[in-house]
Protein backbone atom coordinates (compact mmCIF):
# COMPACT_ATOMS: atom_id res chain seq x y z
CA UNK A 1 0.00 0.00 0.00
CA UNK A 2 1.31 3.66 -1.09
CA UNK A 3 1.57 5.98 1.84
CA UNK A 4 -1.03 8.85 2.82
CA UNK A 5 0.21 11.94 1.64
CA UNK A 6 -0.98 14.84 3.89
CA UNK A 7 -0.24 18.37 4.78
CA UNK A 8 -0.93 19.11 8.27
CA UNK A 9 -2.76 22.28 9.28
CA UNK A 10 -1.62 23.19 13.19
CA UNK A 11 -1.12 25.90 15.80
CA UNK A 12 1.92 24.10 17.62
CA UNK A 13 0.58 23.97 20.88
CA UNK A 14 0.98 20.55 23.10
CA UNK A 15 -1.52 18.26 21.69
CA UNK A 16 -0.79 19.88 17.99
CA UNK A 17 3.33 18.57 19.16
CA UNK A 18 1.86 15.30 19.92
CA UNK A 19 -0.04 14.60 17.07
CA UNK A 20 2.80 15.79 14.79
CA UNK A 21 5.22 13.22 16.17
CA UNK A 22 2.50 10.96 15.49
CA UNK A 23 2.45 11.59 12.13
CA UNK A 24 6.09 11.71 11.55
CA UNK A 25 6.45 8.08 13.56
CA UNK A 26 3.82 6.31 11.59
CA UNK A 27 5.47 4.16 8.81
CA UNK A 28 1.87 4.93 6.79
CA UNK A 29 2.08 8.23 6.77
CA UNK A 30 4.07 10.67 4.53
CA UNK A 31 3.62 14.38 5.74
CA UNK A 32 4.73 16.36 2.56
CA UNK A 33 4.66 19.44 4.85
CA UNK A 34 3.81 21.44 8.03
CA UNK A 35 1.30 24.93 7.35
CA UNK A 36 0.62 26.87 10.83
CA UNK A 37 -1.91 29.14 11.27
CA UNK A 38 -2.55 30.99 14.52
CA UNK A 39 -4.98 29.93 17.40
CA UNK A 40 -3.29 28.14 20.22
CA UNK A 41 -0.35 31.24 19.94
CA UNK A 42 -0.15 33.59 17.24
CA UNK A 43 1.40 32.50 13.88
CA UNK A 44 4.87 33.71 14.14
CA UNK A 45 5.19 31.73 17.01
CA UNK A 46 3.24 28.35 15.89
CA UNK A 47 5.80 28.76 12.74
CA UNK A 48 8.41 28.91 14.83
CA UNK A 49 7.24 26.18 17.01
CA UNK A 50 6.57 24.04 13.78
CA UNK A 51 10.24 24.01 12.74
CA UNK A 52 11.52 23.11 16.24
CA UNK A 53 9.36 20.14 16.06
CA UNK A 54 10.95 18.82 13.00
CA UNK A 55 14.41 19.70 14.27
CA UNK A 56 13.46 17.49 17.08
CA UNK A 57 12.24 14.63 15.02
CA UNK A 58 15.07 15.04 12.06
CA UNK A 59 12.45 15.75 9.47
CA UNK A 60 13.58 17.78 6.97
CA UNK A 61 10.29 18.70 5.48
CA UNK A 62 9.07 22.28 3.93
CA UNK A 63 7.30 24.55 7.24
CA UNK A 64 4.95 27.29 6.07
CA UNK A 65 3.48 30.40 8.00
CA UNK A 66 -0.31 31.15 7.11
CA UNK A 67 -2.93 32.77 8.45
CA UNK A 68 -2.34 35.80 11.07
CA UNK A 69 -5.85 36.73 11.34
CA UNK A 70 -9.65 35.29 11.85
CA UNK A 71 -11.25 35.92 8.26
CA UNK A 72 -13.76 38.27 10.37
CA UNK A 73 -12.96 40.62 12.96
CA UNK A 74 -10.15 41.23 15.42
CA UNK A 75 -6.89 39.55 15.89
CA UNK A 76 -7.67 35.83 18.15
CA UNK A 77 -6.67 36.18 21.91
CA UNK A 78 -4.91 33.06 22.37
CA UNK A 79 -4.63 29.96 24.47
CA UNK A 80 -1.59 30.37 26.09
CA UNK A 81 -3.36 30.02 29.94
CA UNK A 82 -3.68 26.58 28.43
CA UNK A 83 -0.57 26.01 26.23
CA UNK A 84 1.81 28.28 28.01
CA UNK A 85 3.65 31.15 26.79
CA UNK A 86 5.45 29.49 24.33
CA UNK A 87 3.16 26.91 23.03
CA UNK A 88 5.01 24.21 24.93
CA UNK A 89 3.97 24.36 28.57
CA UNK A 90 7.30 27.12 29.09
CA UNK A 91 9.63 23.82 29.21
CA UNK A 92 13.25 25.20 27.51
CA UNK A 93 13.09 25.28 23.58
CA UNK A 94 15.88 25.96 21.39
CA UNK A 95 15.81 28.07 18.45
CA UNK A 96 15.18 26.68 15.61
CA UNK A 97 17.83 25.29 12.95
CA UNK A 98 16.15 25.58 9.84
CA UNK A 99 14.32 28.84 7.84
CA UNK A 100 10.59 28.47 6.78
CA UNK A 101 9.68 27.79 3.32
CA UNK A 102 8.85 31.30 1.80
CA UNK A 103 5.17 30.85 0.21
CA UNK A 104 2.18 31.41 2.61
CA UNK A 105 0.63 28.31 4.17
CA UNK A 106 -2.11 28.53 1.80
CA UNK A 107 0.17 28.70 -1.85
CA UNK A 108 1.37 25.77 -0.48
CA UNK A 109 -1.38 23.90 -0.10
CA UNK A 110 -2.42 24.84 -3.62
CA UNK A 111 1.03 24.27 -5.33
CA UNK A 112 1.07 20.71 -3.83
CA UNK A 113 -2.61 19.88 -4.66
CA UNK A 114 -1.71 20.44 -8.54
CA UNK A 115 1.63 18.36 -7.75
CA UNK A 116 -0.44 15.42 -6.73
CA UNK A 117 -4.14 16.08 -7.74
CA UNK A 118 -6.30 13.61 -5.94
CA UNK A 119 -3.70 12.13 -3.74
CA UNK A 120 -3.60 14.58 -0.44
CA UNK A 121 -5.37 14.37 2.35
CA UNK A 122 -5.50 18.09 4.32
CA UNK A 123 -5.73 17.41 8.00
CA UNK A 124 -6.54 20.79 9.78
CA UNK A 125 -5.87 20.52 13.60
CA UNK A 126 -6.01 24.71 14.26
CA UNK A 127 -8.74 27.34 13.33
CA UNK A 128 -9.59 27.15 9.10
CA UNK A 129 -8.07 30.28 7.87
CA UNK A 130 -5.42 28.42 5.55
CA UNK A 131 -7.71 25.92 4.09
CA UNK A 132 -10.62 28.96 3.28
CA UNK A 133 -7.18 31.29 2.16
CA UNK A 134 -6.53 27.71 -0.49
CA UNK A 135 -10.18 27.36 -1.71
CA UNK A 136 -9.98 31.27 -2.25
CA UNK A 137 -6.61 30.98 -4.43
CA UNK A 138 -7.58 27.88 -6.12
CA UNK A 139 -11.62 27.91 -6.28
CA UNK A 140 -11.30 24.18 -7.93
CA UNK A 141 -9.37 23.07 -4.66
CA UNK A 142 -11.54 20.35 -3.41
CA UNK A 143 -11.38 18.61 -6.79
CA UNK A 144 -7.53 18.60 -6.67
CA UNK A 145 -7.65 17.00 -2.66
CA UNK A 146 -8.45 13.83 -1.89
CA UNK A 147 -10.37 14.46 1.90
CA UNK A 148 -9.95 16.77 4.24
CA UNK A 149 -10.19 15.52 8.26
CA UNK A 150 -10.55 17.88 11.06
CA UNK A 151 -10.11 18.11 14.50
CA UNK A 152 -12.69 21.65 15.54
CA UNK A 153 -15.91 21.45 16.46
CA UNK A 154 -19.08 19.71 18.73
CA UNK A 155 -21.69 18.37 17.34
CA UNK A 156 -23.96 16.47 19.94
CA UNK A 157 -21.63 17.60 22.90
CA UNK A 158 -21.45 21.33 24.55
CA UNK A 159 -18.18 23.62 23.12
CA UNK A 160 -15.12 24.06 24.97
CA UNK A 161 -15.00 28.23 24.50
CA UNK A 162 -18.58 28.81 24.71
CA UNK A 163 -21.40 26.89 25.56
CA UNK A 164 -21.88 26.16 22.04
CA UNK A 165 -18.49 26.56 20.12
CA UNK A 166 -15.24 24.26 19.99
CA UNK A 167 -12.12 26.51 19.64
CA UNK A 168 -10.65 25.68 16.40
CA UNK A 169 -14.30 26.27 15.37
CA UNK A 170 -15.01 29.60 16.89
CA UNK A 171 -11.42 30.86 16.42
CA UNK A 172 -12.17 31.72 12.85
CA UNK A 173 -16.07 30.89 12.39
CA UNK A 174 -15.99 32.40 8.94
CA UNK A 175 -13.04 30.64 7.46
CA UNK A 176 -14.90 27.88 9.09
CA UNK A 177 -18.19 27.67 7.46
CA UNK A 178 -16.17 28.26 4.06
CA UNK A 179 -14.06 25.02 4.36
CA UNK A 180 -17.48 23.63 5.76
CA UNK A 181 -19.32 25.12 2.98
CA UNK A 182 -17.01 23.42 -0.10
CA UNK A 183 -17.43 20.49 -2.16
CA UNK A 184 -14.64 18.06 -0.86
CA UNK A 185 -15.31 14.85 1.84
CA UNK A 186 -14.80 16.41 5.05
CA UNK A 187 -14.82 14.22 8.35
CA UNK A 188 -14.62 16.24 11.34
CA UNK A 189 -13.39 14.73 15.04
CA UNK A 190 -14.76 17.09 17.47
CA UNK A 191 -14.79 17.65 21.24
CA UNK A 192 -17.46 14.67 20.82
CA UNK A 193 -14.60 12.03 20.62
CA UNK A 194 -11.65 14.34 22.08
CA UNK A 195 -13.43 14.82 25.35
CA UNK A 196 -14.69 11.00 25.99
CA UNK A 197 -11.13 9.96 26.67
CA UNK A 198 -8.87 11.59 29.52
CA UNK A 199 -5.18 11.02 29.13
CA UNK A 200 -3.62 10.63 32.37
CA UNK A 201 0.04 10.96 33.96
CA UNK A 202 0.86 7.19 33.08
CA UNK A 203 0.20 7.30 29.79
CA UNK A 204 2.31 10.29 28.99
CA UNK A 205 5.29 8.50 31.04
CA UNK A 206 5.11 5.83 28.49
CA UNK A 207 5.12 7.89 25.79
CA UNK A 208 8.68 8.71 26.90
CA UNK A 209 9.59 5.12 28.04
CA UNK A 210 8.78 4.25 24.11
CA UNK A 211 10.85 7.17 22.78
CA UNK A 212 12.75 9.07 25.02
CA UNK A 213 13.55 12.25 22.89
CA UNK A 214 9.56 12.62 20.97
CA UNK A 215 7.46 10.84 24.05
CA UNK A 216 9.59 12.93 26.36
CA UNK A 217 9.15 16.44 24.40
CA UNK A 218 5.28 15.14 24.75
CA UNK A 219 5.21 14.06 28.79
CA UNK A 220 7.61 17.18 29.72
CA UNK A 221 5.36 19.92 27.34
CA UNK A 222 2.14 18.49 28.49
CA UNK A 223 2.80 19.00 32.14
CA UNK A 224 1.57 22.66 32.20
CA UNK A 225 -1.34 21.57 30.05
CA UNK A 226 -2.91 19.37 32.29
CA UNK A 227 -2.36 21.93 35.39
CA UNK A 228 -5.12 23.51 32.70
CA UNK A 229 -7.61 20.24 32.11
CA UNK A 230 -7.41 19.42 35.92
CA UNK A 231 -8.67 22.20 37.50
CA UNK A 232 -11.82 20.94 39.89
CA UNK A 233 -10.63 17.24 39.08
CA UNK A 234 -9.22 14.59 41.18
CA UNK A 235 -7.21 13.27 39.44
CA UNK A 236 -4.70 14.40 36.73
CA UNK A 237 -5.77 14.66 33.11
CA UNK A 238 -5.22 16.48 29.75
CA UNK A 239 -6.94 15.58 26.42
CA UNK A 240 -5.01 15.26 23.20
CA UNK A 241 -7.66 16.17 20.69
CA UNK A 242 -5.73 16.94 17.88
CA UNK A 243 -4.25 13.41 17.01
CA UNK A 244 -7.96 11.91 16.75
CA UNK A 245 -7.88 12.31 12.54
CA UNK A 246 -4.30 10.60 12.48
CA UNK A 247 -5.57 7.86 13.98
CA UNK A 248 -8.74 7.45 11.94
CA UNK A 249 -6.08 8.10 8.84
CA UNK A 250 -4.38 4.87 9.78
CA UNK A 251 -6.72 2.51 11.20
CA UNK A 252 -10.13 3.49 10.07
CA UNK A 253 -11.72 0.96 12.16
CA UNK A 254 -11.31 2.65 15.46
CA UNK A 255 -13.85 4.84 14.75
CA UNK A 256 -17.77 5.00 14.30
CA UNK A 257 -19.41 8.17 12.76
CA UNK A 258 -23.04 9.94 12.06
CA UNK A 259 -23.28 11.44 8.35
CA UNK A 260 -25.05 14.79 8.50
CA UNK A 261 -25.92 18.12 6.88
CA UNK A 262 -23.66 20.31 8.90
CA UNK A 263 -23.79 24.34 9.57
CA UNK A 264 -21.52 26.77 11.12
CA UNK A 265 -22.78 29.75 13.13
CA UNK A 266 -21.85 33.07 12.79
CA UNK A 267 -24.09 34.73 14.98
CA UNK A 268 -23.12 36.36 18.31
CA UNK A 269 -24.53 33.83 20.17
CA UNK A 270 -23.81 30.85 18.16
CA UNK A 271 -20.46 31.86 16.68
CA UNK A 272 -18.43 28.60 15.99
CA UNK A 273 -20.97 25.99 16.46
CA UNK A 274 -21.19 23.04 14.32
CA UNK A 275 -24.74 22.18 14.02
CA UNK A 276 -25.73 18.60 12.57
CA UNK A 277 -28.80 17.22 11.71
CA UNK A 278 -28.42 13.31 10.79
CA UNK A 279 -29.05 12.18 7.00
CA UNK A 280 -32.75 11.42 6.85
CA UNK A 281 -33.54 13.51 10.05
CA UNK A 282 -35.78 16.24 8.36
CA UNK A 283 -37.21 16.91 5.15
CA UNK A 284 -36.47 20.77 6.11
CA UNK A 285 -34.91 22.12 2.74
CA UNK A 286 -32.93 24.72 4.91
CA UNK A 287 -31.16 21.63 6.65
CA UNK A 288 -31.09 19.42 3.25
CA UNK A 289 -29.14 22.69 1.23
CA UNK A 290 -26.25 22.44 4.23
CA UNK A 291 -23.68 19.75 2.60
CA UNK A 292 -23.15 16.54 3.77
CA UNK A 293 -20.30 15.68 6.33
CA UNK A 294 -19.10 12.85 8.74
CA UNK A 295 -18.76 12.96 12.26
CA UNK A 296 -16.96 10.76 14.68
CA UNK A 297 -19.26 10.09 17.39
CA UNK A 298 -17.59 6.81 18.59
CA UNK A 299 -14.72 5.13 18.88
CA UNK A 300 -13.01 1.59 20.79
CA UNK A 301 -10.24 3.60 24.06
CA UNK A 302 -8.34 0.61 23.85
CA UNK A 303 -7.15 0.26 20.47
CA UNK A 304 -6.46 4.11 20.43
CA UNK A 305 -4.01 4.41 23.00
CA UNK A 306 -2.22 0.85 21.80
CA UNK A 307 -1.87 2.95 18.10
CA UNK A 308 -0.96 5.96 19.89
CA UNK A 309 1.97 4.11 21.98
CA UNK A 310 2.78 1.69 19.31
CA UNK A 311 3.12 4.51 16.91
CA UNK A 312 5.68 6.45 19.49
CA UNK A 313 7.28 3.32 19.95
CA UNK A 314 8.43 2.45 16.63
C1 LIG B 1 -8.31 22.42 19.92
O1 LIG B 1 -7.95 23.74 20.35
C2 LIG B 1 -6.55 23.80 20.59
O2 LIG B 1 -6.30 24.34 21.86
C3 LIG B 1 -6.01 22.40 20.51
O3 LIG B 1 -4.71 22.39 19.95
C4 LIG B 1 -7.01 21.68 19.65
O4 LIG B 1 -6.67 21.78 18.28
C5 LIG B 1 -9.20 21.78 20.96
O5 LIG B 1 -10.39 22.52 21.11
CA1 LIG C 1 -4.42 22.52 17.55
Amino acid sequence: MSKHKIILDTDPGIDDAMAIFFAFQHPDIDVLGLTTVYGNVPVAMAAQNALRLCDLAEQDIPVTQGVAMPWVGPESTYAHFVHGENGFGDIPVEAPKRELDPRPAAQFIVDMARQYPGEITLVAVGPLGNLATALHLEPNLPKLIKQVYIMGGAAFVKGNVTPLAEANIWNDAHAAAKVFAADWELTMFGLDVTYDIPFEPDFVNILAEANPTLGSFVRDSSQFYMDFYSQGKDQRVCYFHDVFPLAYLVKPSLFTFTQGHAKVGLGELDRGQTSLAPRGSTPSPIWLDAPLINVATGFDHMSLVELLIDTYAL
